[in-house]
């Protein structure tokens, strides 16, 4: 979960990194299919779109539950490491990361169970978005550790 100091497990980390690499893999390459050389193009559905969001749908229940234990464990312990002064910026890019993911897990529900035709590709597009926004604000959010710690080091 999150040790003493804060820090996000290593275990947590990774399961960050790949499935989030597989959500938005898989989420890029259905668009490009979709739009590409299948449904979205006036075609018959491609057979690859189907497991594509098969595969999304498997790394989009893991995020579930990742998130979960981010919820769980970093995000009191990230609150409380940011009131006392460490890691600035860190507060900012945590809450946008967590309506981001609010925004894509709401989105992603609609999809799968709520997506009336003519509204489904405009709900897929906003969902893919935050996905996109995500993953770059995920790079700040990390990033932005690096350079509080440098500037601590440098003026403790
Ligand atoms: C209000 C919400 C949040 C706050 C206050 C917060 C705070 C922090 C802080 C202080 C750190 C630096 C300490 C560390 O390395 O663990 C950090 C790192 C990190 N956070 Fe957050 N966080 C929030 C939300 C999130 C969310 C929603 C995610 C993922 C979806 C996330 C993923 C990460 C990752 C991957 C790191 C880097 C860990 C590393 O590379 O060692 N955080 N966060
Ligand atoms: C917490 C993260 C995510 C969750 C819970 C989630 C969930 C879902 C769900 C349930 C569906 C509907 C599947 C179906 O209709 O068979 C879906 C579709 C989709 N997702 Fe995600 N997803 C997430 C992240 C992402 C990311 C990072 C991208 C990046 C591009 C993305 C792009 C897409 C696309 C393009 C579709 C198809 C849209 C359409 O049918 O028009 N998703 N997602």
């Amino acid at each position: 979960m999150t040790g003493a100091n804060g820090r996000q497990a290593r275990w947590q980390r990774n399961a960050v990194d790949g499935v989030g690499a597989v959500l938005l893999l898989t989420g890029l390459a259905w668009l490009a299919v979709h739009y590409g050389m299948g449904a979205g193009a006036g075609q018959l559905p491609h057979p690859a779109e189907a497991w594509l969001m098969r595969l999304h749908g498997l790394a989009a229940f893991a995020a579930l539950f990742l998130l979960g234990a981010i919820a769980a464990a970093h995000v009191p312990a990230g609150w409380r490491i940011t009131s006392e002064g460490g890691w600035p910026g860190q507060r900012g890019t945590g809450l946008v990361l967590c309506t981001l993911a609010g925004l894509l897990v709401l989105t992603g529900y609609m999809l799968y169970y709520f997506a009336p035709e003519p509204v489904r590709p405009a709900l897929g597009w906003i969902h893919a978005a935050a996905g996109v926004a995500m993953a770059a604000v995920l790079g700040l959010h990390r990033h932005r550790r690096c350079a509080g710690r440098a500037r601590q080091l440098r003026n403790p």
